[in-house]
């Protein structure tokens, strides 16, 4: 079932095109990741699906409701965690989500509160004050605070940013526990190549407004380019032989002491191709497997990094000719 659909979706905000007639379709249980640089679009994309900006064209329904003629039925239906944090500070956990409790006009949800904020590891630190939290802890009671409305989509913007990498990885495991016990589907946005591939069913990589490419994390990669097994060795021409005679083996090539074995799943492999070379002296053995940085290249002809860099620089002229 589609839970989102977005048709020919723009924004312009003057001349500059935000979002460029962008279509796509996220189903129920899923966790779809917008993947690109900053000012690819995304919190514009997120922002127009959450109702708080219009779209200039096209048309978007969430969760069945029209995001310009179903306002309060989209937003019932959904959670939302925005880039910037808008916790209460000088409250305590416990108050931050009893606030967004009234707010929503909910009644019996006392225990929900303690649910949820047991979910994401806050139920020992309720009474205390957010100032006194780290950004991850943060996140955290925002996520929890998303879902106190029991929405069925929760929409997630750069949910990691900032924080360091282990904190990063906690945080991954929290969203898959919401997305597999609540049954929540997840949008999520995102400049980090690692987070959209081990967080994602799917992906959409962004660039300039347009949706480039979009399919699952595996799919995008084995479009790009197969893995690679490397075989160091002294004696690569008894290395080629041996693996020769294996008919899923076909890919070889030799160089410099090294034989480069291409095939689909090379990480999957590796100890297969290990054994088959049995006593053959090897020196070295490494994967090579393409990411999802290799697909944006391989789409744009540029990194993330340099395509931010661009972006900065479009910026700037914009912002001197509107001067
Ligand atoms: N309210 C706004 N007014 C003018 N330009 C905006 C506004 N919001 C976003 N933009 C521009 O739209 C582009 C996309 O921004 P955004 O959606 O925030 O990108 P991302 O979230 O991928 O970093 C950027 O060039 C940004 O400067
Ligand atoms: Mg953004």
């Amino acid at each position: 079932m589609e839970l989102i659909k977005v048709e020919h979706l723009t924004k312009r905000f003057g001349d500059l095109v935000a979002v460029d007639d962008i279509s796509f379709s996220i189903r129920k249980g899923e966790i779809f990741g917008f993947l690109g640089p900053n000012g690819a679009g995304k919190t514009t994309t997120l922002s127009i699906l959450s109702t708080l900006l219009s779209p200039t064209e096209g048309s978007a329904t969430v969760n069945g409701y029209d995001v310009l003629s179903q306002k309060a039925d989209v937003r019932r239906s959904i959670g939302v965690v925005f880039q910037d944090p808008t916790l209460d500070e000088e409250l305590t956990a416990w108050e931050n989500m009893d606030i967004h409790r009234r707010l929503y006009g909910m009644k019996k949800s006392r225990e929900k509160i303690d649910e949820l904020l047991t979910l994401v590891e806050l139920d020992n630190r309720k009474k205390q004050l957010v100032k006194n939290f780290s950004g991850g802890m943060k996140r955290r009671l925002e996520i929890a605070r998303g879902l106190l409305h029991e929405p069925s989509i929760l929409f997630l913007d750069e949910p990691t940013l900032g924080l360091d990498p282990q904190t990063r990885n906690h945080l991954w495991d929290y969203i898959r526990n919401m997305n597999r016990e609540k049954q929540v589907t997840i949008i999520l946005t995102t400049h980090y190549m690692d987070e959209a591939e081990k967080l994602s069913d799917r992906v959409a990589i962004i660039d300039r407004g347009r949706i480039i490419a979009l399919d699952t994390p595996s799919a995008l990669k084995e479009r790009v380019g197969k893995s690679v097994i490397r075989i160091e060795s002294s004696e690569t021409e008894r290395v080629k032989d041996k693996l020769a005679r294996v008919d899923w083996l076909n890919n070889l090539s030799s160089h410099n002491g090294f034989v480069d074995v291409t095939l689909q799943n090379a990480e999957k492999r590796i100890v297969e191709v290990i054994k088959i070379l049995n006593e053959v002296p090897i020196e070295s053995v490494s994967l090579q497997v393409p990411t999802l940085e290799d697909v944006f290249l391989n789409y744009t002809g540029r990194t993330i990094r340099e395509q931010e860099a661009s972006v900065k620089d479009r910026m700037r002229q914009h912002r001197k000719v509107s001067r």
